[in-house]
């Protein structure tokens, strides 16, 4: 496992900015949780676990300048810092999740919170990649010898804490000899297939063939994949997954052409407080990032542009969601709360 996307190291925070990559790799420090909060909303990280644990690392941050300014009161005024942290990104529960971890703990800190803190920040960090290998393990089980894979957006170890959910369900299926081919969605309009999986990928020595997306269900069609293999930002109790934007139509199209669609997520992705994907909030950015490539205008001038993010990939086209916990094969309502009761 080659790529990190997150580190404390010198008390700050270093984040790899995923916007240069693949041209440029490079790393920012952050001490402010303000500049935090801006690196999830711009993307210098983005994937729905690492944002957690960025947040995580910038409650960190947060505690230690409130500590500084007050230290009988720090936690007096840190709200203010969880909405900044919280208001980056609507869609990913897991950094509401993190948010949620870090104030648990606040309840068992006396004097200065960064120690304590900190050692839960990277206790996130640590059972994600923990889950993550674990996930790894499952996914591959459920994948036949000699079968191709498609991936979508970037799940793997950029948008996690290390190894990646879908991109681990696949670096573990490579290491067992079962991956004919694998292939990658660029992913438009911000390119994290193109710019970010095919990347991570290349790190590890494991090829990666590029398409359009627009080539997805062709590719289907040809009997060239077998399954479908992506993470997700946020899962409803029902088992509805919510994910890139062009997952929907990779499932539709799985379902049509017979081919098996696999989800990948730890458990902190799980909302079970959400019934179904119908209540998850569904992210829309800049029209900019359809309209330029990069600081180039491509589109016509005067056209307009509507960009959501995240769709909703119903449960009844999902085959398998593979969790830390355990698999769950046609995911339902009751499936979704047995394998969270599963500890
Ligand atoms: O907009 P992004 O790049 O943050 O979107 C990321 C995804 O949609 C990933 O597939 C998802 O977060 C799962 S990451 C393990």
């Amino acid at each position: 496992m080659s790529v990190r996307p997150i580190r404390w190291h010198e008390d700050s925070l270093k984040l790899l900015d995923q916007r240069l990559l693949p041209g440029e790799v490079t790393e920012i420090s952050y001490d402010s949780v303000a500049a935090v909060a801006d690196a999830i909303r711009d993307m210098v990280v983005r994937g729905a676990p690492a944002i957690g644990i960025t947040a995580a690392f910038g409650v960190v941050i947060a505690a230690r300048s409130r500590y500084a300014e007050n230290p009988d009161n720090w936690w007096e005024g840190i709200e203010q810092d969880f909405r900044l942290l919280a208001d980056a990104r609507p869609t990913a529960i897991n950094l509401f999740w993190a948010i949620e971890r870090m104030r648990g703990c606040f309840d068992e800190i006396d004097g200065d919170p960064v120690e304590y803190l900190l050692a839960e920040a990277k206790a996130i960090h640590e059972e994600d990649i923990a889950a993550n290998m674990r996930m790894g393990e499952l996914g591959a089980d459920l994948i036949g010898a000699g079968s191709s894979i498609l991936t979508h957006c970037n799940a793997g170890a950029l948008a996690t804490g290390g190894y990646g959910t879908a991109l681990g369900v696949i670096r573990s299926a490579v290491a067992e000899g079962k991956v004919e081919q694998v292939f990658a969605d660029e992913t438009r309009p911000w390119l994290q297939g193109a710019r970010l999986t095919a990347w991570e990928l290349l790190q590890d020595g494991i090829p990666v063939s590029l398409i359009a997306e627009g080539a997805a269900s062709w590719l289907m069609q040809q009997g060239k994949v077998q399954w479908i293999v992506v993470g997700s930002d946020r899962i409803a109790a029902n088992g509805d997954v919510a994910n890139k934007i062009g997952t929907y139509q990779l499932a539709v199209s799985a379902r049509h052409h017979g081919v098996k669609f696999m989800v990948a997520a730890p458990t902190s992705t799980v909302d079970m407080n959400v019934a179904s994907g119908a209540d998850i909030p569904i992210e829309t950015r800049s029209a900019d990032e359809l309209l330029k490539c990069g600081d180039k205008t491509v589109a016509a001038a005067g056209a307009s542009a509507w960009n959501p993010v995240f769709d909703v990939t119903p449960a009844a086209l999902v085959d398998a969601i593979v969790t830390e916990r355990g698999v769950v094969e046609k995911p339902d309502t009751e499936k979704m709360l047995a394998m969270m009761q599963n500890a």
